[in-house]
């Protein structure tokens, strides 16, 4: 097969996509409006999620469930739509696909290094995420005077999974997280946690509007977009419609709800068990 061949063949493939729940769409988002010809095929883990609370060996080990799926489904590249997945080991995914794998700390790394004028970051995101100080380290290796200051929020995944964010609990949960960042004098918070996107009005709304909220969803798209560029993987136009397909592994329901709400168009998702890969029958 010479070059061309091949490209054409990639060309065709879709972005795989992942996250342990619906918060890896609003990666999603910002790909297909970046590249609205190129398909993508989503993975939510909705049956083991929250992945936070999980130790970084047990997400790893979810994360290669879900690759091996994809890569039966012809991906072309793997976006790890989701922070914990991230901290919890990068590197490993990289090294057991074959292909581009990226993740999303870098690059909200990077948007907050371009938002940021005072140095004066904070970083919120599940526990595996903060406790893996993954943030910290990459922040510091840009620029060691940073005021980095950083806090889980166990709950917000919760939240925006269940459909409660429009709750006065949620208001009363996210003052409990976020105020003591805000008497840091932070003008930037990264939302470590690809969920917390969804949550962008509350989280605003509780920590003012002088705070920049950094989601690394648009730095992410545009990463994709010149990977794809530069290997000759892009889908050129004159290839048909893109196909987007959603599985979850849990009950396909409430995925479907938020996800129609965020993508704004009818989503169907199709539930998966990650073990032996079979649909169910009624699919
Ligand atoms: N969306 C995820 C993240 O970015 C996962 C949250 C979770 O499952 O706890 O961390």
């Amino acid at each position: 097969m010479d070059n061309t061949e091949e490209q054409l063949i990639n060309a065709h493939k879709a972005i795989g996509v992942i996250d342990s729940g619906v918060g890896g769409l609003t990666v999603v988002k910002e790909i297909s409006k970046r590249l609205p010809h190129e398909s993508i095929i989503y993975f939510g883990d909705t049956a083991r999620m929250p992945y936070g609370p999980r130790s970084y060996a047990e997400v790893r080990g979810f994360v290669l469930e879900m690759i091996d799926f994809l890569q039966l489904q012809e991906i072309k590249i793997l976006v790890v739509a989701c922070n914990s997945a991230t901290a919890a080991g990068l590197s490993y995914y990289q090294q057991a696909c074959e292909l581009p794998v990226l993740g999303v700390i870098e690059p909200g790394v990077r948007a907050a290094l371009v938002q940021s004028n005072s140095g004066r970051i904070g970083v919120i995101g599940t526990v595996g995420t903060i406790n893996s100080s993954e943030y910290v380290k990459a922040l510091r290796s840009n620029n060691g005077s940073l005021h980095i200051v950083t806090q889980a929020c166990p709950l917000f995944v919760l939240l925006v999974e269940n459909n409660l964010i429009a709750t006065p609990e949620a208001k009363k949960v996210a003052h409990e997280y976020l105020d003591p960042l805000v008497s840091e004098n932070i003008d930037s918070l990264i939302l470590g946690c690809t969920h917390y996107p969804l949550m962008t009005d509350l989280i605003q709304e509780v920590v003012g509007p002088s705070i920049k909220l950094i989601n690394s969803a648009e730095e992410i798209a545009a990463e994709v977009e010149s990977i794809l560029n530069n290997s000759g993987m892009a889908n050129p136009f004159e290839y048909g419609e893109p196909r987007h397909r959603f599985f979850v592994s849990g009950s396909p329901e409430p995925f479907e709800e938020v996800g129609s709400k965020l993508l704004q168009r009818e989503i169907k998702a199709y539930q998966v068990h990650l073990r032996n890969f079979t649909l169910p029958a009624n699919d």
